[in-house]
């Protein structure tokens, strides 16, 4: 086929299960993953119905629609949940020759990086207890339908004005198995943005399962209130080594089996460290009953990390104050907040491509103090 008819055929072909994306008005652009960029979009018939717009990479072309995005739809299509993004159809734009096809989701006010990373933005215990409640309700859901997140962090959270919390970002995700008769799993280990990856993870597991994404959980929990990622690590190693300098020596006394994950001879362990997770964090957080799930949820054992669903029954949500509405607290800002539009949280942290499209806040600039835990 020439590019005229290559043309002509694309452009009289129906995709089915895809409609038009000029039914959608693009508004900002409000994030730039390593996968593509995210618009905010009004539906053109309904102005009040605002929409996310995420673009499919075409990175080879002559390969067709990417296996990747395919996965992701066939997971979000799966998944409909209270606390999971709500994906509402696949847009497909043809400009000449080219077809661009989009993800188009409910849209979300505020993602949690967004809204830890603005000094104005405060909230309480009960609030905070809210935001852990519906994260994990979301990743019970999940893991009940066998569907692993693999890519836990606070840009992966949404929360909308009404203060309803969505996990978002299935681009990492894939369906799960229990291991049976003995053959294990072999997924790739390559997955989870650094600061948020498990310890088993990073020591070569191909064989796991639901536990990565509740250490992703813990991470998440403590920024809540130290406002910036517990463990910044620049390389696996360093990772490693933060880990172990907050959870503790990762020794076949406290993880029996971890001896037999590929790299654990292969990485430097550092020993005789002593676990602090609640003597670090006691200081930002106080609420002993918070101290206590977060020392169950990083724990180095993936088999002795707790579970969402006993992580649910914990006292600290069944306790004064009891997880209290967010949509007070967020009507004080009726901006959007995103980890994209968001001043970096953290010097010398800088994002690729960091093109402003939706303009900046005052105070962010002024305002946000930079704190590394
Ligand atoms: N439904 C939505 N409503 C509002 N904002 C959204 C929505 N979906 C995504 N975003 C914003 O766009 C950002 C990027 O989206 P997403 O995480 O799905 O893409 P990605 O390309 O996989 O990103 P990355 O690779 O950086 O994790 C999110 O962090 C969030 O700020
Ligand atoms: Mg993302």
């Amino acid at each position: 086929m020439n590019i005229k008819e290559r043309e002509k055929y694309i452009e009289e072909f129906d995709f089915p299960h895809c409609d038009d994306a000029t039914k959608y008005e693009k508004v900002a652009k409000i994030g730039q993953g390593t996968f593509g960029e995210v618009f905010k979009a009004k539906e053109r018939k309904n102005p009040k119905k605002f929409v996310a717009m995420k673009k499919v990479l075409m990175d080879n072309e002559k390969e067709g629609f990417p296996i990747t995005a395919l996965r992701e739809i066939r997971i979000l299509q799966l998944l409909k949940h209270e606390n999971v993004v709500n994906l509402i159809e696949i847009s497909n734009a043809v400009n000449r020759y080219r077809s661009t096809f989009y993800l188009v989701f409910d849209f979300c006010e505020h993602d949690l990086a967004g809204l830890l990373s603005n000094v104005n933005v405060k909230f309480n215990l009960g609030e905070i207890k809210k935001v852990m409640q519906q994260l994990l309700n979301g990743l019970y859901y999940i893991h009940s339908n066998k569907i692993l997140h693999r890519d836990m962090k606070a840009a992966n959270v949404l929360i909308t004005k009404n203060g309803i919390l969505k996990l978002a970002d299935f681009g990492l995700a894939r369906a799960f198995s229990i291991s049976k008769n003995g053959t294990a799993n072999r997924y790739t280990n390559r997955v989870v943005t650094l600061w948020y990856r498990p310890p088993e993870l990073l020591l070569g597991d191909r064989n796991y399962g639901p536990p990565v994404d509740l250490w992703g959980a813990g991470c998440i929990m403590a920024e809540m209130w130290t406002r910036s990622p517990i463990m910044q690590g620049n390389t696996e190693q360093q990772q490693l080594t933060l880990i172990s300098q907050l959870c503790g020596s990762i020794t076949t006394d406290v993880w029996p089996g971890v001896e037999n994950l590929d790299l654990f001879s292969r990485m430097e362990l550092p020993r005789n460290q002593k676990r602090k997770v609640r003597e670090r964090l006691k200081p930002y957080v106080k609420d002993p009953y918070a101290c206590d799930l977060l020392d169950k949820l990083l724990i180095l054992d993936p088999s002795k990390r707790i579970d969402s669903d006993s992580a649910l029954n914990h006292d600290f949500f069944w306790t004064d104050p009891m997880p209290g509405d967010l949509s007070k607290m967020l009507a004080q800002h009726t901006q959007s907040m995103f980890e994209y539009t968001a001043p970096p949280r953290r010097a010398g942290h800088m994002r690729p491509h960091h093109h402003q499209a939706i303009q900046k806040p005052s105070h962010m600039d002024s305002g946000y103090q930079d704190r590394v835990f």
